[in-house]
C-alpha cells in the first residue's frame, strides 16, 4: 500500500510557506473482528486530521483508501445501500459511475466512469482522466486495532 504525504500552506510572517504533514500511525477506531462482522466487510471512519477512510477487508487482508472518489467527489460507500461500491479482483468500484481503484495502490485500473452514459447531442462521455484515490497502509496491532499510516 502507498503511503500518502500531503502538503499544506502555513502562514508564516505575511508569506504562505508549504510544510508537509509528517505521516503517523492513527487510529480508526475499528477492530479486525469489528470489520468482518461488518456488512460488506466493510467501515468507514473519519480519521482526525486525514477524512473519511474506507477500510475494507479483502481476501484476508485489511486495506484502506479515501472514501471519496476523485471523479465527482462522491463517497465510495454511502449512507444507502444504492450508494455502496463493489469489490472484485484487489479493486473497488465507485458506485455512481464505476471507475474501479486498486484497493493497495489506489491506481485508477480498468475503463474509467464506464458507467457514465454519453450525452445525446455530443455523443461522448465527459468524465476526466484517470485519477487515482489515497490509500494508506495498514496495520493491526496484537489486539486487532486497525490503525493507518496516514
Ligand atoms: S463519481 Fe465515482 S466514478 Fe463518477
Amino acid at each position: 500500500m502507498s503511503i500518502s504525504t500531503r502538503a499544506r500552506a502555513t502562514p508564516t510572517l505575511g508569506r504562505r510557506a508549504r510544510a508537509t504533514r509528517t505521516n503517523a500511525l492513527r487510529d480508526t477506531g475499528v477492530t479486525r473482528d469489528g470489520l468482518r462482522a461488518a456488512e460488506k466487510q466493510r467501515v468507514v471512519v473519519d480519521v482526525d486530521g486525514v477524512g473519511k477512510v474506507l477500510l475494507q477487508e479483502f481476501a484476508n487482508d485489511v486495506y484502506a483508501v479515501s472514501n471519496k472518489c476523485p471523479h465527482l467527489g462522491l463517497s465510495l460507500q454511502g449512507k444507502t445501500p444504492l450508494l455502496s461500491a463493489t469489490v472484485s479482483d484487489g479493486a473497488i468500484a465507485c458506485p455512481a459511475h464505476g471507475s474501479a481503484f486498486d484497493l493497495k495502490t489506489g491506481e485508477a485500473r480498468g475503463e474509467w466512469c464506464p458507467k457514465l452514459p454519453a450525452l445525446p447531442v455530443v455523443g461522448k462521455k465527459y468524465c476526466g482522466e484517470p485519477t487515482a484515490i489515497a490509500s494508506y497502509a495498514v496495520s493491526v496491532d496484537e489486539s486487532g486495532a486497525i490503525k493507518i499510516d496516514a
